[in-house]
């Protein structure tokens, strides 16, 4: 019998998992179908208890319901806890486990771009201080000699990051104004806001006018394929990376955890630049 894997978030109708896993299943041979769930805020539980019963073996969560579903799961591991979000969920011994890839398949991703093997002693800058922001914080902060600075529009939120992220030795928190000011001191800059997404392509949370030389910038934004930020980035000179690859990866990273196969996520990078074209 096919196994049956899944999407739970709201709204989700284009969530392009459904295409990326489907297509990665039939040409490695997996005998499996994934589909997306639109679950209403007060269904979550229910919907978690209906997986399990019909013997749905793992499970990606995504917005708004990366919090939500911790008190739902049978066990959270310690770094998925830690960040406070789930973003898969795999059942192992007959219990949900949740777990948290989003900054690993961010940081994969950049390693890959950037053609390191790891970060020494760069200025980071993360722009956001939300659950995306968070997760990158936390896995960044395994380097302890980074300058990681975060700079948000409520600064409070930005504060609390860096409480909850671990305390990283040298982080500094910073308006959108200060960081825009000071951007020419970054390595890389990471864009984690929703700001500069489809349909609002003219915004940016900060402009971009004179960038350190060979910096790098991130958006974990896929639609547009570049956004207001990266276009300015580019045009100053730096190398830059959309969300593309942090999507399929985190596709990959899923499929692995819950077949044990290794898929080439090229083919999925290649997907969504046909299906967003
Ligand atoms: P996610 O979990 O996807 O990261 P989130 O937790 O809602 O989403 O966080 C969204 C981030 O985008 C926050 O940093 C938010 O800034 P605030 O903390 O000040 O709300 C930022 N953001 C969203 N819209 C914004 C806007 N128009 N201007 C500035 N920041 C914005």
């Amino acid at each position: 019998m096919s196994e049956l894997f899944g999407i739970i978030g709201n709204p989700i109708a284009h969530s392009l998992s459904p295409l990326l896993q489907n297509e990665a299943y039939q040409l490695n041979e997996i005998d499996a179908y994934f589909q997306a769930f639109h679950v209403e805020h007060e269904d979550v539980e229910t919907a978690i208890k209906g997986m399990k019963a019909i013997g749905i073996k793992g499970f990606m969560v995504t917005v708004p319901y990366k919090a939500k579903v911790i008190p739902f799961l049978d066990e959270v591991d310690a770094i998925a806890l830690k960040k406070g979000a789930v973003n898969i969920v795999q059942l192992i011994d007959g219990k949900y486990v949740g777990y948290n890839f989003d900054g690993e398949a961010w940081l994969q991703g950049l390693l890959e771009d950037m053609n390191r093997q790891s970060l020494h002693e760069e200025s980071i800058l993360i722009l956001g201080a939300g659950g995306a922001a968070l997760s990158i914080y936390h896995t960044l902060s395994q380097y302890g000699e980074l300058r990681i600075d975060i700079a948000n529009r409520t600064i409070e939120r930005a504060n609390a990051l860096k409480e909850v992220g671990g305390d990283h030795k040298y982080t500094n928190v910073l308006s959108l104004e200060e960081a825009e000011s000071m951007q020419y001191q970054y390595d890389v800059i990471v864009q984690t806001t929703s700001i500069g997404m489809w349909p609002d392509i003219d915004q940016s949370p900060i402009h971009i006018t004179k960038l350190k030389k060979d910096a790098f910038v991130s958006d974990i934004i896929y639609n547009p394929a570049e956004t207001k930020i990266l276009k300015q980035a580019r045009q100053n000179g730096a190398r830059t990376q959309n969300g593309m690859k942090m999507l399929a990866l985190q596709n990959a990273l899923s499929i692995e955890k819950w077949t044990g196969r290794k898929v080439n996520y090229q083919q999925m990078m290649a997907s969504l630049h046909k299906a967003l074209s």
